[in-house]
């Protein structure tokens, strides 16, 4: 069983056996002494836009030593620093070290993805009778809420420390019309850093008209350290029997397919690099896996489970969604430089991107993405930090 209390519990013997050695140290500095010390939150200036507005980073910090950047631009998971096995930290995250790189070339690192994660076909819905159309940014699809989504807006944020844990409440109000979809989205994601290493992301939305919505996080994660390799050997499991096959421009058919006997099935946990590059019709379309998984279940459940043999650390991704969308890094190509410094190749990151389906409003059979006045749409996702030796 992943377990980080089995490492906290060996991280506090060495800690007891240091302070004994130089009580001084303790006394000197008792956050550090105690690795993570108090949780707390602080904000840094990280860039200014073009047009001139600031954007700043929070540092979440909770008392197992674990730390988080946010991004007011996006809402970006900017870093996730994790303990491996032995207590060391890495940022397991992509991401860059900078706003411009961020504003120009980010493939969705870490964003808030909306107002519609993922495509919808030829950037077109009918709801109520009346059609509306949308960017196609993505081939002849309109993809991850199109040309200026939710992953390029500034969001207020708003600081928050409840017991254990710490948090920052993100809000942004998207105008109607924009990006051309109908109605005033009032938005609201709160991450919370908990005590236990889990970051909690509540999502909240209305509306002033019908109109779609479909919310997600788009971080991309290697836990071997970002810029640390490619995650081939990263192994998974997805709680998925069935999943949504697609077309070549990666829509949905409008099937929903049995995994069972096909090199997509994760319900045993695999490597990730085992079978990437099969001649599956589905994964060749992909260019490797890009797929959205029907999760098997209701609520709040474990959607998918990834361990890193090597550091020995563990990601569950929780949520309350219908779908998961496994990416596989497919398109890096080894041309942007991460976070501290190094090329990210093809295939050193994956997303495990939690949401309804793609172009469900073009698909009565799929669960609805329709949001109407008076309503309130909320979804819950929890990316849970832990470790196995
Ligand atoms: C999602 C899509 C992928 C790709 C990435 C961003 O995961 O499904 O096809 O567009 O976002 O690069």
């Amino acid at each position: 069983m992943p377990s980080s209390t089995l490492t906290r519990t060996r991280l506090a013997t060495v800690l007891v056996a240091v302070a004994a050695l130089v009580p001084a140290l303790v006394a000197v500095s008792p956050a550090r002494a105690a690795d993570g010390g108090r949780p707390g939150i602080s904000k840094k200036h990280f860039g200014t836009l073009a047009g001139g507005r600031k954007i700043d980073v929070y540092t979440l910090r909770n008392a197992s030593g674990m730390r988080v950047k946010i991004l007011t631009y996006g809402g970006i998971l900017q870093s996730i620093e994790v303990p491996d096995s032995e207590g060391k930290r890495a940022n397991v995250t992509l991401g860059f070290d900078n706003l411009s790189d961020y504003v120009k070339k980010s493939p969705y690192f870490g964003c808030i993805t909306g107002r519609y994660a993922n495509r919808i076909a030829k950037g077109r819905f009918t709801l109520d009778g009346k059609t509306y159309r949308l960017a196609t940014n993505d081939g002849p699809n309109h993809l991850h809420g199109g040309t200026k989504g939710f992953d390029k807006r500034v969001w207020k944020a708003d600081p928050f420390t409840r017991g254990g844990s710490v948090g920052l409440a993100l809000t942004y109000t998207s105008p109607d019309g924009e990006e051309g979809y109908p109605g005033t989205l009032r938005t609201r994601v709160v991450y919370t850093l908990t005590g236990d290493n889990r970051i909690r992301m509540d999502y909240r939305a209305t509306t002033s008209r019908p109109t779609v919505v479909n919310l997600t996080n788009h971080a991309y994660f290697n836990l071997r350290g970002e810029g640390n390799g490619r995650i081939l050997g990263h192994e998974l499991q997805i709680n998925a029997s069935r999943y949504t096959p697609v077309d070549k421009t990666l829509i949905p058919t409008g099937k929903i397919a049995r995994l069972g006997g096909t090199p997509l099935d994760f319900r045993e946990p695999t490597a990730i690099g085992d079978r990437v590059n099969s001649k599956n019709q589905q994964i060749v379309r992909g260019g490797g896996y890009d797929h959205n998984y029907v999760l098997d279940g209701r609520g709040l459940r474990t959607a998918a489970t990834v361990v890193e043999p090597d550091s020995g650390r563990v990601l569950e991704v929780i949520t309350d969604q219908p779908g998961l969308q496994f990416y596989s890094g497919n398109f890096l190509d080894g041309t942007l430089r991460g976070t501290g410094g190094r090329l990210y190749p093809k295939r050193s990151g994956f997303a495990l991107e939690s949401q309804h389906f793609p172009d469900s409003p073009n698909h009565a059979n799929f669960p609805s993405t329709v949001l109407r006045p008076g309503d309130v749409y909320r979804t819950t996702t929890i990316y849970a930090f832990s470790t196995v030796s």
